[in-house]
């Protein structure tokens, strides 16, 4: 497996900068989350490691072998797609076979059985080799573009959303196997998500972009406990980060323009007088929905708390963050 390394790459379509000078490296064997809305440049940046799309300056290196110039398949990336791309008139499991059948590979007969036979059953979808890729749900068909990678031996994963159209119960199932496989094949993954756990649970790193730029590279935790931004602090965290006027509560610094509190930040019981606006019970974890001086809070609260809509609390801040005007953290 290998480290990639992106130096200096811009990309723009038109008038639209999809991708604005990002460099990063993403270690050998690590398993990168890449986190942003809509449009900020997470499939871009895949399809440029790719090689699907060139980029207008700068240099992607794989395991130190400058990829410019290089075609997909010279550049021995799996990518999984955000919309997922199967061969129709084929079966379930010619689709599995189809990558290991390049003429490059020369993959023995029972290799490729084996192989095959293994990636299916990780996925759950044993049961469907012989189906047609068209006779499938929407997850079955996921499953199928997640396999058509895993049954390859890539230098570098490139997964865009794989797990977003399946339910709860298999989604948590596959981000487990997927952890699974990078930990034990020390593969190097490129991972698009909006799912919180998914990037809390399975990132070694990740890397927040905003508007094509790459604000922020750190492990999860990194990101989480010391955002650079309020952009960053709210990519993070389920409840989000609450962020209100700095003034709200004493002891913001002078250039503070709002202050950030995390959920598990706001402590119960002494401060100032808050009202419970509801209650939300979900089983792990009890929420409670807060006005404080006409704002919105959500905090999280002890699973057999009494409290009720109506009911009066105590809130004070602990460890918040402060950002300036322009959204950047202050110390
Ligand atoms: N082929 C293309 N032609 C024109 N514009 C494009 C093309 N591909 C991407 N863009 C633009 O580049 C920007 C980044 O797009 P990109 O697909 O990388 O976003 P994304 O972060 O993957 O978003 P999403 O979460 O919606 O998938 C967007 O403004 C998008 O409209
Ligand atoms: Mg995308």
């Amino acid at each position: 497996m290998a480290e990639v390394s992106l130096s200096g790459i811009s990309k723009s379509f038109g008038n639209d900068v999809a991708l604005d000078d990002v460099t990063m490296t993403i270690p050998d064997g690590s398993f990168v989350v890449l986190l942003g809305p809509t449009g900020a440049g997470k499939t871009t940046t895949l399809r440029m490691v790719s090689g699907l799309d060139l980029p207008d300056a700068g240099q992607i290196s794989i395991g130190g072998r400058d990829m410019t110039g290089l075609t997909p398949t010279q550049r021995d990336v799996a990518m999984v797609f955000q919309q997922y791309s199967l061969y129709p008139h084929l079966s379930v499991r010619q689709n599995l076979e189809f990558p290991l059948k390049s003429p490059v590979l020369q993959t023995p007969a029972d290799e490729i059985n084996r192989k095959v036979g293994e990636v299916a059953e990780i996925l759950q979808i044993s049961h469907k080799l012989d189906n047609k890729a068209t006779a499938l749900s929407g997850g079955e068909m996921q499953r199928v573009s997640i396999g058509r990678a895993l049954v390859r031996d890539p230098s570098v994963y490139l997964m865009d959303e794989p797990l977003s159209s399946l339910d709860a119960k298999l989604r948590s199932d596959l981000r487990i196997e997927l952890k699974n496989i990078q930990a034990n094949s020390g593969a190097t993954l490129l991972y698009v998500t909006h799912d919180q756990i998914e990037a809390m649970t399975m990132a070694t790193h990740v890397g927040v972009l905003d508007h094509g730029k790459l604000v922020q590279f750190g492990t999860p935790r990194e990101i989480y406990e010391n955002p650079v931004s309020v952009y960053a602090a709210s990519r993070l965290g389920q409840p989000r980060i609450n962020v209100l006027p700095a003034d709200l509560f004493a002891g913001a610094p002078s250039n503070a323009a709002t202050i950030g509190l995390r959920p598990e930040h706001i402590v119960q019981g002494d401060g100032a007088d808050s009202l419970v606006q509801r209650v939300e019970h979900l089983g792990d974890q009890t929420r409670l929905h807060l006005v404080f001086k006409d704002h919105d809070l959500i905090t999280v609260t002890d699973a057999h708390t009494d409290l009720k809509g109506g009911d009066i609390v105590k809130i004070r801040p602990q460890n918040p963050y402060y950002f300036d005007a322009a959204g950047a953290r202050v110390s």
